[in-house]
């Protein structure tokens, strides 16, 4: 049974599909929008897996299963923007995008729905200065990968957030399940102004020659407690999301050196070595990427 909340989340990427079947589990009926159909048939054949891991798992019965992926319609085009409380763009980190996409949300979505972006690294304040009638209403919604599995939501304010707005945010983080922690509009916000130093530095170790990346990571894992190494990790959040995180730092700190993006960083990205979405970073996957 739904609980009766719509939500539409823009973007059927790693983020927005994770976001729509997290939601979805959580008795939240879903729009998952994007305009590419392959992305989206991509997004429900995630779905679909992931489900049928909680069935096999015994976390859930197979009724309860297909009930969860009913709640989710994939469109090219919202269909349900009138009843939406929540609009969540997870598209493309692109700010010129993502104003877009906020300037026709404002026309597209109810007048008390809440738009919220999942954006890693751009300025929440500058977004919601795209749409100056609605910036009350902006939030960010910092979702981490994989989504089904972390617990957190960092949420960000900007100074024109409205306290019901942030309120909403926090309620709807709890509902989906989820630990939502609000922090203030600053470059990196909190999780990737301590994250990114951090697998930077790492980069910067390898192309020192302090060790290998197997070595990096297995000293990170075993000796911090980290579910994975820093590199691998990288790999998985995506190279060229990592040297980017590090550029709006760079730029919005005022640290001259400190968050400069390390070369063998860049040189990877340049390399088109950009981590399991390409099957190749600072480890290769593409042997397994042809088995799989
Ligand atoms: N979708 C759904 N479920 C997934 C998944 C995915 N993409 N990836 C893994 N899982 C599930 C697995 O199915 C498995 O579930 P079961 O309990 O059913 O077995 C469970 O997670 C554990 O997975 P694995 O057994 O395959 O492997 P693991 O124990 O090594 O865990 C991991 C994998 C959850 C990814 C873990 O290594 C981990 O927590 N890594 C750190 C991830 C992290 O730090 N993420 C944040 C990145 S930063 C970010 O996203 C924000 C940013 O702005 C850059």
């Amino acid at each position: 049974m739904s609980d009766g909340t719509i939500i539409t989340v823009i973007g059927a990427g790693t983020m927005g599909s994770g976001i729509a079947i997290t939601a979805a589990i959580s008795n939240v009926e879903v729009c998952q929008v994007d305009v590419s159909q392959d992305q989206l048939d991509r997004a429900k054949a995630y779905h679909k897996k992931t489900m049928a891991r909680n069935v096999s798992k015994e976390r859930m019965t197979q009724i309860e299963a297909d009930a969860a992926l009913a709640r989710i319609c994939y469109c090219t085009e919202s269909c349900r923007s009138d009843e939406s409380s929540f609009a969540i763009e997870a598209a493309t980190e692109n700010e010129s995008l993502k104003k877009k996409i906020f300037a026709s949300m404002v026309e597209t979505y109810p007048a008390d729905c809440i738009l919220a972006t999942n954006t890693s690294s751009i300025s929440i304040t500058s977004i919601a200065d795209a749409v100056p009638a609605a910036a009350d209403r902006v939030i960010g919604m910092h979702f981490f990968n994989p989504v089904p599995v972390m617990k957190l939501i960092e949420v960000i304010k900007s100074p024109a957030t409205s306290q019901d707005t942030l309120e909403r945010t926090m309620d709807l983080g709890e509902s989906l399940g989820k630990t939502p922690i609000a922090a203030n509009d600053h470059p990196g916000f909190v999780s990737n102004r301590v994250l990114m130093p951090l697998i930077n530095e790492a980069f910067h170790a390898w192309n020192d020659g302090v060790a290998e990346p197997e070595a990096i990571d297995g000293i990170m894992k075993l000796g911090c407690a980290f579910p994975m190494g820093p590199l691998r990790l990288a790999d998985l959040i995506g190279l060229d999301v990592c040297r980017d995180i590090m550029l709006v730092m760079h730029e919005g700190l005022g640290h001259p050196d400190k968050y400069a993006p390390c070369e063998k960083l860049v040189e990877l990205v340049e390399a088109g070595r950009l981590g399991n979405k390409t099957h190749w970073g600072v480890y290769d996957y593409r042997e397994a990427a042809k088995t799989a």
